[in-house]
C-alpha cells in the first residue's frame, strides 16, 4: 500500500529569536527538517510534500538537497495546521493509500513508530500519535473512550477537566489521503486561536461514523523544538543516542561524552575514536581505523586501517585509502591519498592526488590557490617530499621522485628525479665565533655602565 508524507514546515519559530526558519536549525549538523524527512522516508513513501511559509525558498532548497524528489507547496499565510495540510491537497489529488502528517520541527519520531501507525490503520480510519506527558503544559489533549479517540481539544479551548488529561497530541496524524483531505476541507476556525486546527478532523471523522485511535510513543520521541534551550537539549539527547549506537555497533569511544556525531555519520566496527572528536556532515569511516584525540572531520572518507590525528582536520573531499597515516596538525581538503601514504605532521594538502606509499615531510604545503583559482597538485607513488616543501600548483611530481627540504617547487619534477629548489648554502669560516665574541664585549660594557 503506498504512503504519502506531508511535512509541515511553514511556522516562523518566533521563540528561536532567529533570522533563520526554525526547521533549518541544526541537530547533529543536519537541519531539523532532515531529521523529520529521514524518519518519513524510511517508509519509502510514494510522494513527499513539504509545506513551506516563513523562509520558504531556503526551506525548499534544504528539502530538495535532502531528496530532490520532494515536492514543495507554499502556505502563504499561517492560518493553522489544518490549513497547512489542505495546501498539500492539490499535489496529492491522485494519491492512493494513506497519508502521514509530520512536523518539520519534531526531529525524533522514529520510523518504527510511523509504521505502527500505518499498522493501526487496519483498526481505525484516523490514527493519532499520542504520548503520556510528564508535564502536559499547552499540548493538545486526547479525549478517549476505551480504545477509541473521540476528539482532540487544544489547550486554549480546553475545560479544567480536559486540561487534567495527561495523554497528549504529538501532532503526527495518519489517515487515507482522500479521507484526510475531505476532513481537512471541513475544518473551521471558530476557536480560541481563530486557526484552522488539524486536530479537529478527529471529531469530524467521528461525526461521520469513522473510527479514530491512538498509537502511543515515548515523550522523548515527540520532542518539538521551540527555543534555543530546547535545541541544545535535543542536541544532547541526539548525541547520547548516537554514542550508544556507535558503541553497540562495535566502535570504541574512549570518552563518549566528547565525541560528536552528525545525523549521517557512518563508522565501521573496531574503529577507535579518541576524546574530543567532532564529525561534521558526510563522514564515512571503514572498519579498524584509528582516530586520535581532537580531530575535526567533514565530508571525508577514511578507509580500513587508516590512522588520523591527534589534531587533524579532514575537510570535504578528503579521501584516505587503506593504511594511510595522517598525523598531528595536518589539514586535508579535496585530496585523494592512495594506500599507505604518510603525512605525519604540520601539512596542508588541498586539491591533490598522492600516489601510494608516498611520504610527505613535515611542513609541506600545496599552494593551491592563486587568489582567484584553485589548482591541482599531482604526486606519483613512492615519492618522498622533503620537509617544508612548497608545491606551487598546478604542478606534478613523478613517481619515485624526491624534493629537497625547503624547496619551492614551481615546475614539474620527472619520475625518479631529485628536485632541489632553494638557495645554495654558503659557510663563512670562523665568522660565528668572531660575532659572538663581539656581542659578549658589548654586553659586558652595558653591564659596567649600569653600575
Ligand atoms: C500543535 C497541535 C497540538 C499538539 C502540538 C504538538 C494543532 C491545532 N495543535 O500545536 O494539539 O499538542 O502541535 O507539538 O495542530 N504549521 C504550519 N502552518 C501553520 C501552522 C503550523 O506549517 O499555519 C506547522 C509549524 O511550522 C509546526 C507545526 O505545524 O511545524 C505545528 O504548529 P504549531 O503552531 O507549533 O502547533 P502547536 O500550537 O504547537
Ligand atoms: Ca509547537
Amino acid at each position: 500500500m503506498s504512503v504519502s508524507l506531508i511535512v509541515l514546515a511553514a511556522g516562523k519559530g518566533t521563540r528561536m529569536n532567529s533570522d533563520q526558519p526554525k526547521v533549518l536549525h541544526r541537530i547533529g549538523a543536519a537541519p531539523l527538517l532532515h531529521h523529520a524527512l529521514q524518519a518519513g522516508l524510511a517508509l519509502d513513501p510514494a510522494q513527499v510534500v513539504v509545506v513551506t511559509g516563513h523562509g520558504a525558498s531556503q526551506v525548499e532548497k534544504s528539502a530538495r538537497a535532502y531528496d530532490d524528489g520532494v515536492k514543495v507547496v507554499l502556505q502563504a499565510e499561517q492560518l493553522g495546521t489544518g490549513h497547512a495540510v489542505a495546501q498539500a491537497a492539490p499535489l496529492l489529488a491522485d494519491a492512493a493509500g494513506d497519508a502521514i502528517v509530520l512536523y518539520g520541527d519534531t526531529p525524533f519520531v522514529r520510523a518504527e513508530t510511523l509504521q505502527a501507525m500505518l499498522d493501526a490503520r487496519a483498526r481505525h480510519a484516523v490514527v493519532v500519535l499520542g504520548f503520556e506527558a510528564d508535564d502536559p503544559g499547552r499540548y493538545g489533549r486526547l479525549v478517549t473512550q476505551g480504545e477509541d479517540l473521540e476528539r482532540i481539544v487544544e489547550y486554549k479551548d480546553a475545560t479544567d477537566e480536559e486540561r487534567a488529561i495527561t495523554l497528549c497530541n504529538s501532532g503526527v496524524i495518519c489517515a487515507e489521503a482522500s479521507v484526510l483531505f475531505d476532513l481537512v476541507a471541513q475544518v473551521g476556525n471558530e476557536n480560541a486561536s481563530g486557526e484552522y486546527y488539524l486536530t479537529d478532523i478527529v471529531a469530524l471523522a467521528r461525526a461521520k461514523g469513522l473510527s479514530a485511535g491512538v498509537v502511543q510513543c515515548d515523550e522523548a520521541e515527540t520532542l518539538g523544538i521551540n527555543t534555543r534551550a530546547e535545541l541544545s537539549q535535543a542536541e544532547a539527547a541526539f548525541q547520547a543516542r548516537m554514542r550508544d549506537q556507535a558503541m553497540e555497533n562495535g566502535v570504541t569511544l574512549y570518552d563518549p561524552a566528547t565525541t560528536y556525531f552528525a545525523l549521517d555519520t557512518v563508522i565501521g566496527r573496531d574503529t577507535t575514536i579518541g576524546p574530543n572528536v567532532v564529525f561534521g556532515p558526510r563522514v564515512t569511516v571503514e572498519s579498524g581505523a584509528e582516530i586520535a584525540a581532537f580531530c575535526h572531520l567533514e565530508g571525508c572518507h577514511i578507509s580500513r586501517g587508516a590512522t588520523v590525528g591527534p589534531f587533524a582536520r579532514l575537510r570535504p573531499g578528503a579521501e584516505l585509502a587503506e593504511d594511510v597515516h595522517v598525523g598531528n596538525f595536518v589539514e586535508i581538503k579535496n585530496a585523494v591519498l592512495d594506500e599507505g601514504v604518510k603525512v605525519g605532521h604540520l601539512t596542508y594538502l588541498g586539491d591533490a592526488h598522492i600516489g601510494e606509499r608516498t611520504n610527505i615531510g613535515a611542513g609541506t604545503i600545496t599552494c593551491n590557490y592563486d587568489g582567484a583559482n584553485k589548482h591541482h597538485t599531482e604526486i606519483g607513488p613512492r615519492s618522498f617530499i622533503g620537509s617544508n616543501t612548497m608545491l606551487v600548483a598546478p604542478v606534478t611530481v613523478g613517481r619515485d621522485a624526491m624534493t629537497a627540504s625547503g624547496s619551492v617547487i614551481t615546475s614539474n619534477v620527472p619520475a625518479e628525479a631529485l628536485a632541489v629548489a632553494r638557495a645554495r648554502q654558503e659557510n663563512k669560516p670562523g665568522l660565528a665565533a668572531r660575532l659572538m665574541d663581539r656581542f659578549e664585549k658589548i654586553k659586558a660594557e652595558r653591564q659596567k655602565e649600569k653600575q
